[in-house]
């Protein structure tokens, strides 16, 4: 029989990882199918944020591999983790957008820096990217300031994957934001997603935009996955931390 699962996109095994006397990761194993949508859930100071920044090379472990599209980053040097972070898009947590650019100039950045795109090719893919964020022609020529938090996280995303990234990493994509905003965010993370085929890991701690967006859940706590799978088996959980964790919102909202 044919085998359909789509490959690993991302395949992180026994990743251990300690700063100091700390145990930050104790063994991770978490495997992201290509085209695939990952939620890590968890408290804050769970770990969530180290994890991702092995996932782009930008912490070695002290154990363990990860393996990006097929090649395993912890023996790479800097040339080729270089080569292998042009395939990811990042998310940050504020939206780090450069405040004295416009938006068109924010979005276009990443273009001017790594390709030699005529202006002309720029402006369609710069166009193509604020189209599929939602965003009007009339905001190309504001700066951020001038943008709510919603719209600035949206032309975040649209910079984010302006090189057609096969993975885009999220930091806490909608804290902050309020819950119409948030549907909006999470509506161009399954919009990038559907659209251009981009495997997506997003870090959060809101429950409800993470059993929206997830194809799969990994429910992290103290350096360890204690449930992992679709989101149908992560709301069956029977261990009690990630219960516990749950009811927080489940428990408001039925
Ligand atoms: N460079 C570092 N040096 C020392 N300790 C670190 C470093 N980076 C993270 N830590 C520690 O690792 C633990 C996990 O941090 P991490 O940033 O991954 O948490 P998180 O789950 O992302 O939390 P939050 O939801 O608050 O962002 C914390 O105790 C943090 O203090
Ligand atoms: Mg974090």
């Amino acid at each position: 029989m044919a085998d359909t699962t789509p490959r690993a996109m991302i395949e992180i095994a026994g990743l251990q990882k300690s700063f100091g006397a700390t145990q930050v990761l104790t063994g991770i194993n978490l495997s992201v199918p290509s085209g695939h949508t990952c939620v890590i859930l968890g408290g804050s100071g769970s770990g969530k944020t180290v994890l991702m920044k092995h996932m782009i090379g930008l912490l070695k472990p002290d154990a363990g591999g990860v393996v990006i599209d097929g090649e395993d980053l912890v023996p790479m040097g800097a040339e080729d983790l270089e080569r292998v972070r042009r395939k990811f898009g990042m998310v940050f947590q504020a939206a780090a957008l450069f405040d004295s650019l416009d938006i068109y100039e924010n979005v276009a950045f990443p273009l001017r820096e790594h390709t030699k795109l005529p202006e002309e090719g720029i402006r369609k893919r710069v166009r193509a990217k604020l189209d599929l964020m939602g965003l009007p022609r009339s905001v190309e020529n504001k700066v951020p300031a001038d943008l709510s938090g919603g719209m600035r996280k949206r032309v975040g995303l649209a910079r984010a994957i302006v090189m057609d990234p096969k993975i885009v990493l999220y930091d806490e994509p909608t804290t902050g934001l309020d819950p119409i905003s948030t549907d909006y965010v999470d509506e161009m993370i399954l919009a990038a997603q559907r659209e251009l085929g981009i495997t997506s890991v997003v870090i959060s701690h809101d429950i409800s935009s993470a059993f929206n967006i997830a194809d799969q859940i990994a429910f992290l706590s103290k350096g360890v996955i204690l449930e992992e799978g679709p989101p149908e088996r992560v709301r069956e959980s029977r261990n009690p931390v990630v219960q516990h964790f749950l009811q927080t919102w489940f428990g408001k909202n039925e």
